[in-house]
Order: C-alpha cells, then structure tokens, then sequence
C-alpha cells in the first residue's frame, strides 16, 4: 500500500515525503515541476537513503492520473499541488481555481473511481479572514478571505465537507496551516520561490544573503505590542510530522471528516522575526517601515490544542531553529 502525495517535490510536499519514508511508508509522488525542481528527488533519496515511485504529470489530466491509481495499490492520497502565490492569485484568478479546485475534484474524481477514500487536504489559516478571536480555534468562523489563493482553500474545504456528507464512507483531514518556515535540517529541501519572494521569511533570508537590500517591514501602526504584524510561524518539519499523524489518525479511526489547525500557538511580530534570525545566524538584516501591505491583518495565531488530543502532534522546534534552518539552506543553494 502506498501514499500518493501530490505536489511531492514542492516546499512542504518534499518535507512530507521524507517524513513518510522515515516512518515506513511507501510514497508514490506527482509532480509537474511548475513550482519545483527534479532534483528535488533526488535530494529526498540522499536523506532517506530510501526510494519511491515517481509520475511526472499535471493532476488535472485524468488519464494519466488514473494510470497512477491503476498501477499503484493506493491507500491514502495527500494534496500538495496547490498554487499558493497569493499576489499572482490575484492577477491570474482562472489560472488559481483551475489549478486548486478543478485539479482537487479530478483527484477526488479519480479516488472515488478507485476507491480511495483516504484524504489529507493543505488548508491555511487564511480561510479564518479576518479572525474572529486569538487564538483561533478550529471552531472559528470561516470565510472573508481576500483573494483567490485564499479562496480556492476556502471553496476545496467546502467541497470536501459536502462530498463527505453526500458518501460518509471518505475520510478526510483538513489541516489549517498557519505560516510554515524554515528547512530540512540537512540543508537539502527547503523553500526556493521564484522571483521576489512574498512572505517573511524568504525576504529576510535573502536580505541578510546580501541578495535583496532591505526588508520592508509593512506596517508598525498595527494594534499588536509593537505595532508590526504577528503571526504563528511554524517549522516545516513540524508540520511535514502533521501529516503523519493525520494519517495514523485516518487509519486509526471510524470515518469520518476532521478539520485541525498546524501552528504553534506562539506569535511573533515582524520585528521579533528579524530580532531572532539576527541572534540565530549573527547576520544583520536590514530593514524600513513601509506602509501596510493590502489584504494583511494585524494578528494570526493558532489554538493547537485540538490537534494536541486529537493527533498527540506538537510542534517542538523552535524559532532559532526556524532561522538557523531557513539560513543553512539559502546559503547552500546561493552557495554563499
Ligand atoms: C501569507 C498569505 C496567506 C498564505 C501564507 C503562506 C496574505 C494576506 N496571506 O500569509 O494566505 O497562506 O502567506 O505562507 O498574503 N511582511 C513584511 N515584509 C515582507 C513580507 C511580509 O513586513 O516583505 C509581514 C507581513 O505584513 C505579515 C508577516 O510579515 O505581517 C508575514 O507575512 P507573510 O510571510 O507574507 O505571511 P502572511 O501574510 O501571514
């Protein structure tokens, strides 16, 4: 029995895949390489020292998706292909829902065909909008999310609910994830975004590389204890160790359709954000205030609890590891 993981030689595909071969499983892997690299796999089998099997195709054609499910005994399939850039999800809205929701529904399609009902889905915190109360709980209310990238997770999540209900022989887990950073402790797979990154983390890494000048910090008028914006970023590795356990969870139980928040419960500001990855790496980091950043909100941190009772999944790794890992990384691939 195997693992199919979409999306497999991504950021948090790649980090998964070695956590499923590290505990036993058998991993069989599609990709296109539209936002990752062959080598990828590779490097996943120099840290494992273990093989998998290997499709390259686009999720969204059917006919070589279901070669995979005929040639495969597949148990359990987890869903990485998603496009996740928020502001190109805003100038390319059709490129988005195509990608993320028809590519959802010909997997989920294809899965049924087979009868594999064993489904772990990548949500974001980003489908709580504008959060009703800190922490969020996975009782939150749901919606407001600013553009399609945060839609498409909104929309998948409610098609995954409905398709529970309509056929409750699925088994389905929604992980909400909050702001994952950082890299495999090897230096091997990490996160490599095209162009000028978005998020945090990149843009510091590459900031105190000496490859991007200075980091603008967007926003200090923020009602937060420093006025920049907090949020609840979380080691890639310790999210990559929440799939498994969602598996186990999956295969442990009576069906059934799960909905649980990966973060730490910790946040921190943009400011302690570069505090901490100066301490961690003794690089400076340079940076201005800028104006707030459209579509952001002030505060964003996770109530783990439930994934705590229900999965006995916590995140152990800390924020100096976080730094210290992204840097080891972005220093091996711009072999500084
Ligand atoms: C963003 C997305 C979210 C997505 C997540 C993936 C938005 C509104 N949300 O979350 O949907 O799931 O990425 O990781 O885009 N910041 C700066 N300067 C920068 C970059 C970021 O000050 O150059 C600040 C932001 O204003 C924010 C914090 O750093 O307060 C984190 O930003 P980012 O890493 O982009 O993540 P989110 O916006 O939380």
């Amino acid at each position: 029995m195997s693992v199919l993981v979409t999306g497999g030689a991504g950021y948090i595909g790649s980090h998964t895949v070695v956590e499923l071969l590290n505990s036993g499983k058998e991993v069989v892997i599609v990709d296109n390489f539209s936002n990752s690299k062959p080598q990828v796999l590779e490097q996943i089998r120099k840290i494992t020292g273990k093989d998998f099997k290997f499709y390259e195709l686009d999720y969204l054609n059917k006919e070589e998706l279901e070669k995979v499910f005929q040639e495969n005994d597949i148990e359990a399939v987890m869903n990485f292909a998603g496009y996740k850039a928020v502001g190109e999800s805003v100038q390319k809205p059709i490129e988005y829902y195509t990608n993320n929701i028809s590519g959802a529904l010909v997997l989920l399609d294809t899965m049924r065909k087979y009868n594999v009902k064993k489904f772990i889905f990548s949500s974001s915190a980003t489908v709580y909008g504008d959060p009703e109360t800190i922490p969020i709980t996975e009782e939150c209310r749901t919606g407001g999310t600013t553009n399609p990238y945060g839609t498409s997770k909104l929309f998948i999540e409610q098609i995954l609910k409905d398709i529970y209900n309509s056929d409750n022989s699925w088994d389905i887990c929604i992980l909400r994830y909050f702001n994952p950073v950082g890299a495999h402790e090897s230096g091997l797979i990490g996160e490599e975004p095209q162009g000028i990154p978005n998020n945090l983390m990149p843009y510091i890494v590459r900031v105190a590389a000496g490859i991007l000048k200075e980091l603008s910090v967007f926003g200090n008028d923020y009602p937060t204890p420093d006025g920049t914006g907090v949020r609840d970023y979380i080691h890639v590795v310790d999210l990559a160790i929440g799939h498994i356990k969602a598996l186990e969870k999956l295969e442990k139980e009576k069906q059934g359709l799960y909905i649980y928040n990966l973060g730490t419960g910790t946040g921190y500001s943009v400011l302690d954000m570069v505090k901490a990855f100066e301490k961690a790496t003794n690089k400076k980091v340079a940076y201005k205030i800028a104006p707030r950043r459209p579509g952001d909100i002030a505060t964003c941190y996770a109530d783990p609890t439930k994934a705590k009772e229900e999965l006995g999944w916590v995140a152990t790794r800390g924020i100096e590891e976080m730094c210290k890992d992204s840097w080891n990384y972005i220093q091996l691939v711009s072999g500084n």
